[in-house]
Order: structure tokens, then sequence, then C-alpha cells
């Protein structure tokens, strides 16, 4: 029976039929799908913590309109993402609880410092740029509510990417000292975009499986490698330098070749110990803590009308 049923399934994923929530799918499928929406609703929310710490100290009346407005649209991304998991029969109390528990993984990306101004631009131009070149290829996930709400993510992501590069754009051609810290920012957010892609793919415990549930289209280095060959000459025209001496283009394959990545640092991350993980944690505790007042005032009045109506 249950082969039967797993055949029927695999048949639907291969005919490009989307998956609902109330359709028969493995157990394996279900429980990787919450994983990975968890972790990505995670990142959209930790993530408005870097970006978070400009808003006050944009330079200009239009620049802090468009972060704010950037913010609050990934504060939007988790929102439809834990609903999106909430199809698959978890309830956000629970993942939430995952995440500030320590339990949960959220992008290793978001647990980097933003000390200057052109660090918004970085995140931009490369976090971003890496969000859509993952995301884009999601909006064609099997799982129907994921890849629906992926479709509006990747277009705000897209206006998140051109507002990073052309702040990086400003520096640029800003005087020396700008184009300095714009060189800073890229020196220190290059090696960490190429990470967000997640390990080599011999590495990759869970890539084959995705790919055949085509949860995943794409494998993590061919999306790395396609992030490099659409960034290099963009920081080409900004007249910046990638901060790797062994890039070089191979007019063979059409395709840059880059150093070697220091997973190493991208473990210690995983495992909590990056420069600023326990800091993003302690920041969403705090906001968790701090607005248990507004839950309980919500679900009081909820009760109240529910009341009324019986009445
Ligand atoms: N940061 C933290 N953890 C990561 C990262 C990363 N950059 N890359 C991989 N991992 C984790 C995986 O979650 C997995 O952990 P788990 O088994 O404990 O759950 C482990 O490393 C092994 O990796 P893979 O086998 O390659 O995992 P997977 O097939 O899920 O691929 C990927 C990882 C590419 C991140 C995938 O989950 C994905 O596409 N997620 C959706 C996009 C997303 O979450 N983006 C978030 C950042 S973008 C933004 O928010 C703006």
């Amino acid at each position: 029976q249950e082969a039967a049923l797993q055949g029927r399934f695999q048949e639907r994923v291969d005919a490009e039929e989307k998956i609902e929530p109330r359709d028969w799918m493995p157990e394996g499928y279900r429980r990787t799908l919450v994983r990975q929406i968890s972790q990505h609703a995670h990142s959209e929310i930790v993530g408005m913590l870097p970006e978070g710490n400009w808003i006050t100290r944009a330079p200009t009346l239009r620049r802090k309109v468009a972060l704010l407005a950037k913010v609050q649209d990934e504060g939007g991304h988790g929102l439809y993402l834990y609903s999106a998991a909430e199809t698959l029969g978890v309830s956000r109390d629970e993942l939430v609880g995952q995440l500030l528990s320590g339990k949960a993984k959220y992008s290793s990306i978001f647990n980097y410092p933003t000390p200057t101004w052109a660090d918004i631009g970085a995140i931009g131009w490369l976090v971003d740029g890496a969000a859509i070149m993952n995301q884009v290829p999601l909006c064609r996930c099997s799982y129907g509510p994921y890849a629906r709400a992926m479709v509006r993510i990747c277009r705000e992501e897209s206006f998140h990417q051109r507002q990073g590069y052309e702040l990086m754009l400003a520096l640029a051609q800003g005087t020396p000292e700008q184009k300095r810290m714009a060189q800073d920012a890229l020196n220190r957010w290059w090696w960490p975009s190429l990470m967000m892609f997640g390990p080599s793919d011999d590495q990759s415990a869970h890539s084959a499986q995705n790919m055949a549930w085509k949860i995943k289209r794409f494998s993590n280095d061919e999306l790395r490698q396609r992030f490099v060959d659409a960034t290099v000459p963009q920081a080409e025209f900004l007249g910046l330098t990638i901060p790797d001496p062994e890039l070089r283009f191979n007019a063979g394959t059409g395709h840059y070749e880059f150093g070697a990545i220091d997973w190493t640092e991208f473990n210690e991350i995983l495992k909590g110990n990056g420069p600023c993980n326990r800091e993003r944690i302690e920041a969403r505790r705090k906001v968790w803590d701090d607005g248990a007042w507004v839950r309980e005032a919500a679900t009081a009045h909820a009760a109240k009308r529910k009341q009324r109506a019986l009445k």
C-alpha cells in the first residue's frame, strides 16, 4: 500500500503537479519541507536584525524609507513562510520555540556584524543577490504553498538587491573614504555570501533526495557558480575588487573559477560560534518576551469576541 502511494506521489512530482496540504505525501517529504521552510522563515526574521541596526542612522530620508520598507518586507516574508510551514501540521509556536532554544538553524549569513553603512549596501547587493539566485527556482518547488509564497518574496527580494547595488554604486562613486568603505564591506561579505548556498554538493546531506522530490531544482554548487558568474561583472562595474586572488575567468567553460571556501568558518557558525550568533538569539528572545502582553491581549480579545458572538 505504502509503496503504491510512494510511486503515485513520485509520478505526480515528475509530472510537475503541485502537491497540496491535504494530498498524501511521504513523511520524509513533509519533514524536510518543515525543516527547510522553517529555517527559511527564521532566516528572514533574524535577517531583520543586522539591517535594523541602521534604520535610526540612515544618512538621508530617502535611504531610511527604503531601508524601513526592506526590513518590513523581510518580516512579511517570515510570516508567509511560517504560514506555509503550518500547512504541514506544525504550529508557529513550536517553530519559534525551536529558534529561541537554539535548536533550529537559520542562515549563517545573519551572524555577521554590520559595523558601517556600506554593510547595508553589501547586504542588499550580495546577500539578497544570493538569496534571489537560490529562491527563484523555489517558485517551481513541488509543494504548492511554498512555491506560491516564493513568487511574491522573489519580487520583493529583487527590489532589495537593486537598492543595495544602487547604494554601493553611490559609495563607489563617492569620496575616496566612501569607496574604501564599500571595498571593506565587499571584503567582509564576499565569502560569507558564497557560504549561503550551503555545503559543497559532495557534503550536502539533503540535496539528492530534495532534487528528486523537486523541492530543489539546482544543487548548492550550481547556484553558487551562477552567483559568482553574475556578480563578478557587477563588482567590476563598481570599480571594486573581489577579495579572491584565485578568481579568474575560464574562457573554455565560460565560468569564473574561484578560491577555496573556508568551511571551518561555516561549520563554526552552524554550531553557534559565529561573531553574532549569541547576540541574534538574545535579541529574538527579548522581542518574544517583550511581546508577551500583545499575544495575551490578542487572545483575550479574540475570546471576548467569540463569547459575544455566542450571545
Ligand atoms: N546557513 C545555515 N545552515 C545551512 C546553510 C546556511 N547557509 N546551508 C546549509 N545549511 C544546513 C542545512 O540546513 C542542513 O542542516 P540540517 O540538516 O540540520 O537541517 C545542512 O546545512 C546540510 O545542508 P544541505 O544538505 O545542503 O541542506 P539543504 O538541501 O536544505 O540546502 C539550502 C540548504 C540551500 C539553504 C536550502 O535549505 C534552501 O534552499 N533553503 C531555502 C532558502 C533559505 O533558507 N534562504 C535563507 C537565507 S536568504 C534570506 O533569508 C534573505
